[in-house]
C-alpha cells in the first residue's frame, strides 16, 4: 500500500476512536518524520472544535494531580479528554517516562482519557510547535477537549500555554513572594489562577498577591483573571475551577471576542451550491482531488448535504429531499448554481443582534442548529449585494453553553 494510502486509513482508524492508532499517530508525529508531518497536515481538517486547556505553574504546585482530576470531572461530564503532560527539561521522548507513571488509576481503562507524555527538548520546530502537532492529532482522533500540562514556567512552558485556548497557572501557599519573582510572561498567561493546596496555611497570602498584582495591572487588562482555590489531592474546588474555565472558553469564541476586535475568527466558512443530484455532482469535484468529508441530511431543511473540504474552507453540495423546500423552490426558480455564502464568526448570536439593530435584512428569524450541529442564520440578499449569505458559528458545545 502507497504511504498516503497509509495515512488516510491511519486518519480514518483515528476518527473511528481506535485509541491504539492514536497512539501510534502520536509517535510518528513526535518524531517529526516525514510521514507525521504528513499526518498532521491529513488531521487538521478535523481537529475543529477541541478545547485546549493549558496548565502550568511552578514545580511542586500539584498540577499532574490536578490535571488527574480535571480529566475525571470532564469524563463525569461525558467529555472525551486528551492528556499531553510535558517536560521541557527531560531529554527523553515517547511518553515512556512519564506515560509510565503512576497516574490516573481511577482512570486508567477508560478509553475516554488519553494521557500522553512529550519531553521532546531537541523537537523539530520547537517544542510548542511540536506540542501543538500532537494536539491536532488528538482533536482529529474526537478528543473534545485537550489538557495540556507543562511542567516548570520556563519560556518554552509559557509558549506551550500560548497554544492554550485557556490558561490556567497553578500556584500554592509557601512561595512568599515568589509569586512576584515570577517571570511577567508567566503571570500575564493566566486566564485563570488556581491556588492550590489552598488547605496549607499561606492560601490566602498568596490569593492577596494575586489579587494585588492584578490590581496593579487593571488599566492595562480588559479582562481579570479569577482566582480559584483548590485542593487536588481531595478534588476539592475543581467544580468551581471548571466553571471558571469554561466561562472563560465561553467568552473567548463569544460576543466580547467581537466587541474587542471585530473582525476576529471572521472566515470564509463554505459556498453552498444546490444541486439537483449529489451523487452525480460530486464526480467533478472528486475528479479535482476533493473528497466528500461528510454527508447529512437536515430533516427540518428538507436537504440532503456533502461537504467538501477546500483548504480552510468547504463547498457544500445541497439537494433538495422535497420539492417543497427552500433548495426545491431554489431549484425550480433559478436552477442548479451558487445558492448561498457562508461566513464563519465567533460569536454567532452576538452577531445576530448586531447586524440586527443595524439595520440589516435578515431571512432568519433566529440562530437555528443545521448539519453538524452549527449554529447559523441567513442574511438577505437585499442587504448584500444579491447573494444569500449565511453567517455560522461554533457548533453547540459545551464552550458555546451555559457560560454566555
Ligand atoms: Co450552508
Amino acid at each position: 500500500m502507497s504511504e498516503s494510502g497509509d495515512i488516510e486509513e491511519m486518519v480514518e482508524r483515528l476518527r473511528a476512536g481506535e485509541v491504539r492508532a492514536l497512539a501510534r499517530a502520536v509517535s510518528l508525529v513526535e518524531d517529526g518524520s516525514l510521514v507525521g508531518m504528513e499526518l498532521v497536515k491529513a488531521c487538521r481538517q478535523y481537529a475543529g472544535d477541541a478545547l485546549r486547556i493549558g496548565v502550568t505553574g511552578p514545580p511542586g504546585a500539584g498540577k499532574s494531580t490536578l490535571v488527574d482530576q480535571m480529566a475525571k470531572w470532564l469524563r463525569q461530564e461525558g467529555q472525551t479528554v486528551g492528556v499531553v503532560a510535558v517536560d521541557p527539561s527531560s531529554p527523553y521522548t515517547g511518553g515512556a517516562l512519564l506515560g509510565d507513571r503512576i497516574r490516573m488509576q481511577d482512570l486508567s481503562g477508560d478509553a475516554g482519557v488519553y494521557v500522553r507524555s512529550m519531553a521532546s527538548r531537541g523537537a523539530k520546530g520547537g517544542l510548542a510547535a511540536a506540542v501543538e502537532d500532537v494536539c491536532v492529532v488528538m482533536a482529529a482522533a474526537g478528543r473534545q477537549v485537550i489538557l495540556i500540562e507543562t511542567m516548570g514556567v520556563g519560556q518554552d512552558e509559557v509558549e506551550v500555554a500560548g497554544l492554550a485556548d485557556v490558561t490556567v497557572l497553578v500556584l500554592v501557599p509557601g512561595m512568599g513572594d515568589e509569586v512576584q519573582s515570577l517571570k511577567a510572561g508567566v503571570m500575564e498567561v493566566a486566564d485563570v489562577f488556581v491556588v492550590n493546596k489552598s488547605d496549607r496555611e499561606g492560601a490566602e497570602r498568596v490569593e492577596a498577591e494575586i489579587l494585588a498584582m492584578q490590581g496593579l495591572a487593571a488599566d492595562e487588562k480588559e479582562r481579570v483573571a479569577p482566582v480559584v482555590r483548590t485542593v487536588a489531592t481531595s478534588g476539592a474546588g475543581v467544580s468551581e475551577l471548571m466553571a471558571a474555565v469554561r466561562g472563560c472558553a465561553a467568552e473567548r469564541r463569544g460576543r466580547k471576542r467581537w466587541r474587542k476586535t471585530s473582525v476576529d475568527g471572521l472566515r470564509l466558512d463554505h459556498l453552498g451550491v444546490a444541486v439537483r443530484n449529489i451523487d452525480a455532482a460530486r464526480s467533478f469535484y472528486e475528479a479535482l482531488g476533493i473528497r466528500v468529508d461528510h454527508e447529512e441530511t437536515v430533516e427540518h431543511e428538507k436537504v440532503r448535504t456533502a461537504m467538501l473540504p477546500v483548504g480552510e474552507s468547504r463547498i457544500e453540495l445541497l439537494e433538495a429531499t422535497e420539492e417543497d423546500s427552500v433548495i426545491g423552490r431554489f431549484l425550480a426558480k433559478r436552477g442548479e448554481g451558487l445558492h448561498h455564502v457562508a461566513i464563519r464568526v465567533d460569536g454567532v448570536d452576538a452577531m445576530f443582534e448586531r447586524l440586527r439593530s443595524q439595520g440589516v435584512r435578515l431571512a432568519s428569524d433566529e440562530v437555528r442548529a443545521g448539519a453538524g450541529g452549527h449554529r447559523y442564520f441567513f442574511v438577505h440578499p437585499s442587504s448584500t449585494g444579491g447573494v444569500l449569505v449565511e453567517i455560522v458559528g461554533d457548533a453547540a458545545g459545551w464552550a458555546t453553553g451555559e457560560g454566555e
